[in-house]
Order: C-alpha cells, then sequence, then structure tokens
C-alpha cells in the first residue's frame, strides 16, 4: 500500500491510502542506511563480542544471552527460541509494526524524507484518535499547572514546597491542581470543543447521579503520568490533607493502564541506559524527590507490585535493577511478588532495604543523596533477599530452624543454572547459616531425590555437582576452544580434575596438543581407549550446546575449580605445618605459615571477585 499526502479542506495534512507499492530501491536504500545494531539497541541492550553484539533475546524468557546481532551481515537471530531475520522483521515482530510502519519508522529515524507513507487506514484513524487524546490531556496538564501558580492554587503549592519541592522540579514534572469546584476542567474543556464521551472515555469526567458530568479530580495535586515517549496518557492525583483516598488515578482508558506504565520512565531513560541501572520505586513523591536530589535513573510503579509488562519496558534499557520499594509490610509484599516476574525474565536483582521503616521520599529528603547511594550499594541480590526475609521468619538459633530456612531456599537454588553462581548461592547460605557447605549440598540432594522419587519408569537424572560440572564444561571448552588450555595449566592443570575419569580426559588432550597434534573432540574420542571415559567425553559433547556468553561461563568455572584447588593446598599445607611443629622444625613452620598466607589471600581474592560477579544468571 502506498500513500500521498494531501490537505484536506480544514488545512491539515492528511494521510489517504493509494493503490501500489513501495518502492523496492526505496527500501534496499533505506537498508543500507540504518545499522540494525542501533534500531535493535534501543530494545534490547547488547553487548560486543567479537564480530557480534548479544543480549537477552526479546521474544522469549532467558537468563543467558542467546539473541545475536550481526553488524556485517545486518540480521540477527536468536539461538534460543530461533526467531531471526533482518531490520524490517525485527520491528514488526517486537513492535507490532506492519511492513509499511517498520519502514516509515526507519525512514524517520534515517532522517530521509518520506514522500510516501504507508499506512492501513484503521492505524491511521486510530492514531488521529490518540492524538486527539493526548492533546485533551496536554490541555488538562497546562490547565492544572497554571493554576498551582494562581491564587486557587495556593494551598496546593504550598504543600508541595511544605514537602521540600523546588521550582524546577515542579516544572519537569508538571505538577499542577485540580480546582475545588465540581465541574472546572469540564467547563473548560467543553469550551474548547472537547465533547462529553471524549471526556469520560480518558477518565477527566465522571457522570453524576443526575446524569451531569463532574469532574473526577477536585481539590487534589494533580502529578501527570506519561507514556516512555512523553505523551499524557492519565493523572493522579494527591489530597491535600489525610483525607481518603489519598490517591485518586486516572482509570484504565485506551491511554492509560497502570500495570503496563512507569511513572517517571520518560525523564528517567537516558540516565537508566547510561548508567546501566534502573532504580524502581513506588510513588510519585519517591521519584520526585529522587529527581530532587540527582538521582535521575528512578521510575515509579505508582503503588502496583510489578508486572511482566513493567519489566518488559525497563529491558530495553537495562537488565539492571534495584528494587526501593518502602519498608512497610505492604511495600515488601510487592517486592516479593515483583522479583520472581523480574527474574524470570532474565534480569539482574538487587533489593535495596531502606531502614527505620521510611520510604524513599522521606529517606532521601532526611538523610540525603549521598547516604542513599550507599544504602543502594548495600542491595542485597535476590537470593540473599529471599533468605534474610526466611531468617527473620524461622528461628536460626535452632539447627532445625536453620534446617528448615535451606529446605525453603532449596528451589531458589535450584533455578541458579550457573554452576559457579549456585555454588556461591551455597557458599553465601552457608556463611549466614554457619552450616558446612557440604550440608547445604546434602539438603538439596535430598530435596531433588525426594521430588523425583514419585516419578516411575523415568530415567534417573545424576545431579552433578558445581565442581563436576566446572570440570566437565572445562573439558568441553578446550576441546573446542585450545587456545585456552593455556590458561587452565596456569591455574592447575590437571590438578583442577577431582573427578579421575575427568582428569584423564583432559590430561589426554593436553598431552596430545602438547605434542604438537591439533586434535578434533571427535579423534579424542577415538583415542580415549577406555570405553568409560569415551562415554563421559561423548556425553559431554553431546550435552547443551554452549552458551553464547561461554566466555562468562569458562571464567566462573576456571574461578571455582581454582578456589577448590587453593583450598586443598591450604589444608595440606596446614597438616604439614602441625607435624613440622610437632618436630620443632620452626624455619620450615614460619616458610609454610608464609606460604599458607599467600594461597589464602589469593583465595580471598579470588573469592570476593566471585561474589561481586555472582549474579544470579
Ligand atoms: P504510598 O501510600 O506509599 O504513597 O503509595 P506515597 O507515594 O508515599 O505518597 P505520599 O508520600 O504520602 O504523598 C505509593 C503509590 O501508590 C499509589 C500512588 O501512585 C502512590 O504514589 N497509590 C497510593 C494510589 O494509587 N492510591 C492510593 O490511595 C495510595
Ligand atoms: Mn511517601
Amino acid at each position: 500500500m502506498y500513500m500521498a499526502k494531501k490537505i484536506s479542506n480544514t488545512g491539515k495534512v492528511v494521510n489517504k491510502v493509494m493503490p501500489g507499492q513501495i518502492p523496492e530501491e526505496f527500501i534496499n536504500d533505506l537498508r543500507h542506511r540504518v545499522d540494525i545494531v542501533a534500531v535493535i539497541g534501543e530494545f534490547v541492550p547488547l553487548k560486543k563480542q567479537g564480530r557480534n553484539y548479544t543480549g537477552i533475546c526479546p521474544f522469549h524468557g532467558e537468563k543467558t544471552p542467546s539473541f545475536v546481532v550481526s553488524p556485517d551481515k545486518q540480521i540477527f537471530h536468536c539461538f534460543g527460541c530461533g526467531k531471526g531475520g533482518n531490520v524490517f522483521s525485527f520491528l514488526i515482530e517486537k513492535d507490532a509494526m506492519s511492513f509499511p510502519e517498520a519502514v516509515e519508522h526507519l525512514a524517520k529515524r534515517a532522517g530521509i524524507a518520506l514522500p510516501n507513507i504507508a499506512v492501513s487506514p484503521e492505524k491511521d484513524k486510530r492514531d488521529s484518535l490518540m492524538k486527539r487524546y493526548f492533546d485533551i490531556n496536554e490541555k488538562t496538564a497546562k490547565y492544572y499547572e497554571q493554576l498551582l501558580y494562581d491564587s486557587s492554587g495556593k494551598e496546593a503549592l504550598r504543600y508541595l514546597q511544605g514537602r521540600g519541592l523546588k521550582t524546577d522540579v515542579l516544572e519537569k514534572f508538571q505538577l499542577g491542581y485540580a480546582p475545588a469546584g465540581w465541574d472546572m476542567l469540564t467547563n473548560y474543556l467543553r469550551g474548547e470543543d472537547i465533547t462529553e464521551q471524549e471526556l469520560l472515555t480518558i477518565g477527566l469526567a465522571v457522570k453524576s447521579k443526575k446524569g451531569t458530568l463532574i469532574d473526577r479530580f477536585r481539590n487534589r495535586v494533580m502529578y501527570p503520568i506519561t507514556n516512555e515517549t512523553g505523551k499524557i496518557i492519565g493523572f493522579g492525583g494527591r489530597v491535600l490533607d489525610n483525607s481518603q483516598p489519598k490517591y485518586l488515578n486516572s482509570p484504565d482508558t485506551p491511554l492509560f493502564s497502570k500495570g503496563k506504565q512507569l511513572y517517571g520512565l520518560h525523564l528517567s531513560k537516558g540516565s537508566v541506559r547510561e548508567q546501566d541501572r534502573v532504580i524502581i520505586m513506588e510513588g510519585y513523591m519517591d521519584v520526585i524527590t529522587a529527581w530532587q536530589n540527582g538521582l535521575t535513573n528512578v521510575v515509579g510503579t505508582m503503588g502496583t507490585a510489578l508486572t511482566p509488562e513493567h519489566v518488559r519496558l525497563l529491558m530495553r534499557y537495562t537488565y539492571n535493577t534495584f528494587i526501593c520499594f518502602d519498608a512497610d509490610n505492604a511495600g515488601q509484599k510487592a517486592t516479593l511478588r515483583g522479583l520472581d516476574t523480574l527474574q524470570e525474565q532474565g534480569c539482574n536483582i538487587s533489593v535495596v532495604s531502606i531502614p527505620d521503616s521510611k520510604d524513599p521520599d522521606d529517606f532521601i529528603r532526611k538523610e540525603g543523596r549521598a547516604r542513599f547511594t550507599e544504602i543502594v550499594e548495600r542491595a542485597h541480590n535476590l537470593l540473599e533477599y529471599k533468605l534474610i526475609k526466611l531468617m527473620e521468619q524461622f528461628n536460626t538459633q535452632t539447627v532445625s530452624g536453620r534446617i528448615q530456612v535451606v529446605q525453603e531456599l532449596i528451589p531458589d537454588i535450584l533455578k541458579t543454572k550457573s554452576p559457579i553462581a549456585r555454588q556461591a548461592c551455597i557458599q553465601m547460605v552457608g556463611e549466614r547459616l554457619s552450616f558446612p557447605e557440604t550440608a547445604i549440598h546434602a539438603e538439596i540432594r535430598k530435596a531433588v531425590s525426594y521430588q523425583e522419587a514419585p516419578k516411575e519408569n523415568s530415567k534417573t537424572v545424576r545431579f552433578l555437582s558445581a565442581q563436576e560440572k566446572a570440570q566437565r564444561i572445562l573439558i568441553k571448552l578446550t576441546l573446542e576452544y585450545p587456545e585456552l588450555i593455556g590458561e587452565v595449566e596456569e591455574n592447575g592443570g590437571k590438578e583442577l580434575f577431582k573427578i579421575a575419569l575427568l582428569k584423564e580426559i583432559y590430561q589426554n588432550h593436553y598431552v596430545i596438543r602438547q605434542s604438537g597434534h591439533n586434535i578434533k573432540a571427535n579423534d579424542l574420542i577415538t583415542l580415549l581407549g577406555d570405553s568409560a571415559s569415551q562415554k563421559v567425553l561423548a556425553e559431554i559433547l553431546l550435552e547443551n550446546e554452549l552458551p553464547e556468553d561461554w566466555k562468562r561461563i569458562y571464567k566462573d568455572c576456571l574461578v571455582l575449580l581454582r578456589l577448590e584447588l587453593l583450598q586443598q593446598q591450604i589444608n595440606h599445607k596446614n597438616n604439614m605445618m602441625l607435624d613440622m611443629e610437632k618436630q620443632g622444625e620452626a624455619t620450615k613452620v614460619l616458610q609454610l605459615m608464609a606460604s599458607i598466607q599467600q594461597l589464602v589471600k589469593e583465595k580471598h581474592s579470588l573469592a570476593t571477585a566471585l561474589r561481586k560477579g555472582g549474579n544470579l544468571y
């Protein structure tokens, strides 16, 4: 379909559908002028990895990125769900655009004049209706805003100033005042040729018992709510005293739906992307006060729990979310409900705890930006947060209470797929509950075998420990990328492999490489002679494909095994030291002590690095 612009008799430019097609050359030219990485980058945070870019697939829920964009080929592909195509297909899939709409969008973006814009007549109609609604909201916001600085808004302005807000931030968020009369706004808008039906549809007026229209918002401080692009989609209005309801919001309208929008996103999105993190709060005032104090990467859920829509919206800008809900009980419940949503969609989650039952607005006003930033830095990752909550719930003075905590937490530990992240979790849980890690492993095994017991005829799945998994992954990776062998050797080589069969496979591979043979995985199977190691190797080679971010996993595995090795060496030297002490060999004792200290230091710094990177991917 092909469009021509026409001047209507009212003087406005209108679109009219004409038969025909968008010229091929135009599309080709357009494709050359836009960069798929930049376009997709607006929806999905992308990281460069070799020639390509990778990210979390926006089409299916995943935690490790399997979504790849190739700048050379100008295509994308998801190894997880199989979606793929070029920049047009992306927009069509992701943003539900029609092909002509995608063309229009990209042309606009590239600054190419579009002599003919192709849009469907329905969309055209919908667009102009929406535009009219946006205009009405805009008019309304201006009306409210002007009243805030008028004599009738005196009390409202004083209220806002009393809460510490300065003029620039009032203007930034376009705060206003809805007057106290019954139908002030309604009358004003009627005079602007806006129909009663329109006022009802966008929720600015309600029908009174008498059947006349009255204003929805009366004698309230008004907070316009914008969508991601800055268009006003609804309003929140706060009473000036303690009456109820404290906040009144626009109802669900064709423009507005509370669970799908985030307050402040339009203003914050640039800084969210820049800082690669977002702080999610609950209230209008939280967001505004944060802004006034220079914290600009904040959004508000407007009192609701986080929804999948919220999360999808945020994931266009960052994967790093800091939940900063109120410290009261309702806030805590909302926090926990939202978190699983976030995690299911692949975000890194940190939970900020505000001390002394304050909300972010209170806290920032009283304690200042620096203290707030401090508590954000001290945020707990999701599992740790859940652990803390469980420890408050059970009696951790008793062993049975602590075991209960572990049992409650096992499903979450099992959800952590990366061996290293899981190991970090287990270590953290062990430390907090003063349990040896082996005890936690045992609880996990118990839970897993219990879960599996009732399944008849199903193949028994063997659960691998993090260490065993890490060894298997290293074998697979060194076969695929032999250049890694050097680093594996530096970190201990075959000593890293504690499982005999796996040690044998690695060592065979290493020796063959050392002798200058460029051996393929398949050949190694043949060379391995013994059938048990052949079987294991085939299993390793055929189990899961390497994820796109294998480099990170590779590092994790290496660190995990290195930590184990260090611990073993420390134990060994400790025993030796005891022996030497008994034999009165003072010099040897001192030597051993120094070398133990060295090992402990290395272990510590590795463990810290691990903990820092130990987000639950
Ligand atoms: P809070 O009750 O925490 O309010 O609700 P607040 O933001 O701290 O408000 P102030 O500081 O008393 O002014 C958090 C958010 O929940 C929504 C609003 O979006 C509010 O900002 N809410 C709350 C409502 O929609 N209706 C209500 O009656 C209360
Ligand atoms: Mn508050």
